[in-house]
Order: C-alpha cells, then sequence, then structure tokens
C-alpha cells in the first residue's frame, strides 16, 4: 500500500471483476449497434482501457479533456473543455466513460453540451460515484461503485496529478490534503 494511502477501499480484483460486468451490461443494450465511447482524460483513462476490453460490440474511441477542479479537491462548479471531440457525434451512440461522479457538476454541465450535437443515444458509464456529494441532479446509467464521502486516489483517479498509477483504490490521508 502507498504511504500517502489510509485505507484500500477497491482492490484491483474486485474493479477487474466490477469492470467485467460493466463491460458485459453494455454489450447486452446495445447488441447489434455500433457505440462511441467517450473517455475523459485523464482519470478515466485506467477503467477506459479495461472497460472496452469488456465490450464486445462495434466500438469506437474518442477522448475529451474537461476540468472543474484545478489541482485541489474542491470543485469549482464550472466545467471548462480543454480538449473536445475528434469528431461530430450525430446519429452516434455515445457512452460518456468517467472516472467518478462527485458533485455532477462536470457530468451534467458536458451531457447537455453532447445533446445538443443530436448523438442517437447518450449515457453515463462512471466508476465510482459519490451520492452524498451531488449538488445537482445527474445520474450514471452504469457505475461501478458506490463509494463513502472520502478522497480516493487510484486506478485513475488523482490527487494534484498523483496516484494515477496505483492498481488499487484507496482512500487518501486526510494530511495529504489539508
Ligand atoms: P464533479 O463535477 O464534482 O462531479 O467532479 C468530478 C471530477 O472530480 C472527477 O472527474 C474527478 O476528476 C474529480 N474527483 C471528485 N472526487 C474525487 C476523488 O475522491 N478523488 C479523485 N478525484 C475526484
Ligand atoms: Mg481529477
Amino acid at each position: 500500500m502507498h504511504q500517502d494511502v489510509k485505507e484500500i477501499l477497491l482492490t484491483s480484483d474486485q474493479i477487474a471483476a466490477r469492470v467485467k460486468e460493466l463491460g458485459e451490461q453494455i454489450t447486452e443494450d446495445y447488441k447489434g449497434q455500433s457505440v462511441l465511447m467517450v473517455g475523459i482524460l485523464r482519470g478515466a483513462v485506467v477503467f477506459f482501457a479495461d472497460l472496452v476490453k469488456n465490450v464486445d460490440l462495434d466500438v469506437r474511441f474518442d477522448f475529451m479533456v474537461v476540468s472543474s477542479y484545478g489541482n485541489g479537491a474542491e470543485s469549482s462548479g464550472e466545467v471548462r473543455i480543454d480538449k473536445d471531440l475528434a469528431q461530430p457525434i450525430e446519429g452516434m451512440n455515445v457512452i460518456i466513460v468517467e472516472d467518478i461522479i462527485d458533485t455532477g457538476y462536470t457530468l451534467k454541465n458536458l451531457k447537455r453540451l453532447l445533446l445538443t450535437r443530436n448523438p442517437a443515444s447518450l449515457k453515463i458509464c462512471s466508476l465510482l460515484d459519490k451520492p452524498s456529494r451531488r449538488k445537482v441532479e445527474l445520474e450514471g446509467d452504469y457505475v461501478g461503485f458506490a463509494v463513502p464521502n472520502e478522497f480516493v486516489v487510484g486506478y485513475g483517479l488523482d490527487y494534484a496529478e498523483k496516484y494515477r498509477n496505483l492498481p488499487d483504490i484507496g482512500i487518501l490521508k486526510p494530511e495529504i490534503y489539508s
């Protein structure tokens, strides 16, 4: 365990098993259709890579860079598009792949933006959900795990850009961010 981590919340084995289930669910729901999976950089990268290997469909990839946090742990309540999609999404089945839904601001704003581009469908797949922190009405269509109101890192999730490479998801020691 990393010295800055207080407690492991989800082991890599637990994550792998759940990611497989999510991929199988998506495969079943979109049977016979193609999907565009949109990974939100950088936090969703690790999840995205594992998820797509469990989706047995005609899949395309795209990525966006969206920020609402800067380097701290509190949301600004605003979303900024730093890198947009490479292609139009009109008529496509789009699945946004995100690391965590916290206040919900990021995905609520992103969803509103992408809906103006007339996709055939738009769903959200988030590995984690912190429902107790929600400030706006927003639900993930596919959610891996609900987590308590703690700052978590690993498996793509960072604090100030660190810890993304840890294979498990753990609770960061409060003294690291206070
Ligand atoms: P929201 O707009 O508040 O829902 O923020 C979502 C974004 O905040 C995620 O994409 C993460 O980058 C970041 N975030 C929220 N909670 C955590 C956490 O516990 N650990 C790491 N990043 C987090
Ligand atoms: Mg982040």
